[in-house]
């Protein structure tokens, strides 16, 4: 399983290194790729991958939104570790790009690389119909705009040291979090001209998995090791983050995302034995120790 993901990081690893390479330069590019391609487990790109099986599509035709949405994460997590934000000073076992290159350097590579994203999905090597492009580019846009990852980042910041119910938390961390997985398992369906029932099917999987991967990043916090995860934990507690764990504690949370895998799971295997690779990584989702 694990080989599974590193196969998949290696795969959009050298992609994304090829294409950064074949582009013009500037000096953001070293801090933009310091923030892709040194580390991260690149778990949404396999999700793509493995969506992809369900749906029989072949490398060739995800494999740039593999790369963008990788691009969209690590901008998303540069920012969350400024100061402003979460004042993170260690990232996949490394400074925090800020603390490496300085502030303003880290918010300029960061928008680069959302930016970056679109460029690398409207390439035109990338070979799938202009179309479905189309359509790519304004869900991807959405998931990461005000009501997806910054609309959720706002949320998470505004949350601080308050007491703040379950529904709230859960819409937060949907937004913050879900909304980019919800793309990771709509995007193959719209490559694959999916009916539309499909494509709601697929995106409220995304949004449980993203769900269940936030959770599984908050239980990392309390219960994980800093060395194998690569960032501080004992974090949420002191900056008074609002998570499941604050509310229910910490075995009453993991109860709640084994639940809600298990609802993951039954909806998945419908698809019969295309959906093998997708159910191993919603398990390990949980089940991961970094
Ligand atoms: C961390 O994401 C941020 C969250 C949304 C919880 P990852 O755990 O996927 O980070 P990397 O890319 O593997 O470092
Ligand atoms: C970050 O959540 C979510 C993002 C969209 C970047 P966290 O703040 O919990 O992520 P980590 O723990 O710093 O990786
Ligand atoms: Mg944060
Ligand atoms: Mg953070
Ligand atoms: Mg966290």
């Amino acid at each position: 399983m694990a080989i599974n993901i590193k196969n998949n990081a290696v795969v959009v690893d050298r992609f994304l290194r090829k294409y950064f390479k074949n582009q013009k330069y500037s000096e953001l590019v070293p801090a933009m790729k310091y923030g892709t391609l040194f580390g991260g487990k690149k778990i949404r790109s396999t999700i793509i991958l493995n969506t992809a099986k369900i749906f029989k599509l072949n490398l060739n035709q995800v494999i740039n939104i593999c790369a963008a949405v990788e691009c969209i994460h690590s901008y998303s997590l540069i920012h969350d570790d400024l100061p402003c934000m979460d004042n993170d000073r260690f990232r996949r076992g490394k400074p925090s790009a800020h603390v490496k290159f300085g502030e303003a350097t880290a918010i300029l590579a960061g928008n680069s690389l959302l930016t970056f994203a679109f460029e690398i999905i409207t390439d035109k090597k990338f070979n799938i119909k202009p179309s479905l492009k189309v359509i790519i580019l304004k869900k991807l846009a959405e998931c990461a705009g005000h009501v997806g990852i910054a609309g959720g980042q706002f949320l998470d910041l505004k949350y601080e040291k308050s007491k703040i119910g379950s529904s709230k938390i859960i819409n937060m961390q949907k937004k913050k979090t879900g909304k980019l997985f919800q793309f990771c398992c709509l995007a193959p369906a719209i490559v694959s001209n999916q009916n539309a029932k499909t494509k709601t099917e697929m995106s409220a999987i995304g949004d449980e998995i993203g769900l269940l991967f936030q959770i599984a990043d908050d239980l990392l916090d309390v219960k994980g090791n800093k060395k194998k995860v690569g960032k501080p934990v004992n974090n949420d507690k002191k900056k008074g983050k609002s998570t499941l764990i604050k509310l229910l504690g910490y075995k009453k949370t993991l109860e709640f995302a084994l639940s809600r895998k298990k609802l993951i799971i039954n909806k998945l295997q419908k698809y019969g034995s295309r959906s093998k690779k997708l159910i191993e990584i919603t398990n390990f989702i949980l089940n991961r120790s970094y």
